[in-house]
């Protein structure tokens, strides 16, 4: 049977979307569901995630320093079933590349689906503290339970 496959994204594809493809995986059956992160952006492209998240990560128990940033490509609407950003920045930017209307309807804020409606962002932790990422953290540990409540 085919994986089903979730792509998570942010813009520099070093601090949230790594964190988000981490914490993901480790709650699905490998086997089943692959999942993968990209930045919109091509700042950090082949670089390692942000040490402030494989720090958190690691703090919970989870080592992400094998991800290393891509940047979203329009290719990326036909590979996967769920396109997650983390916020409207990223939604517009990735819509710009959507192949046809029926594409764009694969892409969501990651924090619909904990606050559905609510069109809700994941800050971007990037310029601020550690807290910021412990934050994120949390986020994306309870969105990412609520998508898979649905799925299975
Ligand atoms: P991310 O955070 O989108 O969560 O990976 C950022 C990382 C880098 C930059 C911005 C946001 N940057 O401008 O380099």
């Amino acid at each position: 049977m085919r994986k089903l496959k979730v792509l998570m994204v942010c813009l520099g594809n070093i601090c949230r979307s790594p964190l988000a493809e981490g914490i993901l995986r480790s709650k699905v059956d490998i086997d089943k569901v692959e999942v993968d992160s990209a930045g919109t952006g091509n700042y950090h492209v082949g670089g390692l995630p942000d040490e402030r998240s494989i720090n958190i990560a690691k703090e919970r128990g989870l080592d992400i320093t094998d991800q290393r940033a891509r940047q979203f490509t329009a290719q990326d609407f036909e590979e996967y079933d769920y396109i997650f950003v983390m916020d409207k920045s990223n939604h517009q930017n990735v819509l710009k590349l959507a192949p046809s209307p029926e594409h764009e309807k694969k892409v969501e804020l990651i924090l619909n689906q904990l606050y559905p409606g609510e069109d809700r962002e994941v800050p971007d932790p990037y310029t601020g503290g550690l807290d910021g990422f412990v934050d994120v953290y949390d986020m994306l540990d309870k969105s990412t339970d609520e998508f898979i409540k649905k799925l299975f």
